[in-house]
């Protein structure tokens, strides 16, 4: 079941428009550590490419945490293209400049993979994560965050970015709703945030940490929940690449499962 997206009168009149990346682009950003961004960009770009797109997935940390947990190795090629259902999705690192040239300048058609329809982008726990213009910007928090760090983030983000924030680890979600409020107004604009926090989940974890898809997992209890609410997040950015048609199914499991031993060792 969809998680809704909730959203609020903005504050402050929007600043005149800024950059927009060339590309409709979904940014993972906070300024912390272990905030599951890169778990989230990972499931929220592959549920892009089950949704017949081909995405462009920019790691700009320099762990480069997006390509393991993809199940790509150290040997395979620093431009990989992995296959889901009809999509695609195509993971590169690019950092600094050059993820503002891929971006904003010259664009993903220089690296000769053919044109993308989306990009997703993961970064590393840095203030300037969300300082990205014209972009979908969500960010996870997990409750124990600086508010003073987490608000001088906020603040930074360019007046046309929207904010989605996403609470990982549950909690009550009223108190939630009470807590996204008091951020919003401290941060003086518009937010919209995920209405029920992301729940731990023990085999989304292990899928993360061994490179497999949390798509090929059994979809019930806290992971049926963590994938309903990547769900919605990926359907954020559908939305406002493609306005007009409705956002496909998730994939059915029988698709996109995983047979140890079998799968994965294909010849690239
Ligand atoms: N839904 C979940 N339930 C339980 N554990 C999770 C979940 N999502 C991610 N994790 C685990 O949390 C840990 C941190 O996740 P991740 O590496 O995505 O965070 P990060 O914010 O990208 O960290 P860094 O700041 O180092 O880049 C990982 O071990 C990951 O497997
Ligand atoms: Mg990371």
């Amino acid at each position: 079941m969809p998680v809704p997206l909730r959203s609020s009168t903005p504050l402050v009149a929007d600043a005149p428009l800024t950059m927009v990346p060339l590309l409709p682009t979904l940014v993972v950003g906070s300024y912390k550590g272990g905030v599951w961004k890169t778990s989230l960009a990972v499931a929220i770009a592959e549920r892009l490419a089950w949704a017949d797109l081909k995405v462009l997935l920019v790691t700009s940390d320099t762990q480069e945490d997006a390509r393991s947990r993809l199940g790509l190795k150290a040997s395979d090629p620093q431009i990989a293209r992995i296959e889901r259902g009809k999509g695609t999705l195509t993971v590169l690192g690019a950092r600094d400049s050059v993820a503002i040239d891929l971006l904003y300048r010259s664009g993903p058609g220089r690296l000769g993979q053919g044109s993308f329809d989306v990009a997703v982008v993961d970064t590393p726990p840095i203030l300037e994560g969300g300082h990205l213009p014209g972009v979908l910007l969500v960010t996870p928090i997990d409750g124990t965050d600086a508010a003073r760090n987490l608000i001088s983030m906020l603040r930074g983000v360019p007046s046309n970015s929207e904010i989605i924030l996403a609470k990982v680890h549950r909690m009550d979600p009223v108190q939630w709703e009470r807590d996204a409020t008091a951020i919003e107004q401290a941060a003086g604009r518009a937010i919209q945030y995920l209405s029920s926090p992301l729940p731990r989940s023990a085999p989304v974890e292990a899928a993360h940490n061994n490179g497999r898809s949390v798509w090929a997992l059994p979809r019930r209890g806290c992971t049926w929940e963590f994938l309903s609410a990547v769900d919605t997040l990926a359907c954020s950015l559908w939305t406002k690449a493609f306005p007009k048609k409705p956002w496909p199914a998730m994939p059915p499991l029988k698709a996109t499962a995983y047979v140890d031993g079998w799968d994965g060792k294909d010849a690239p």
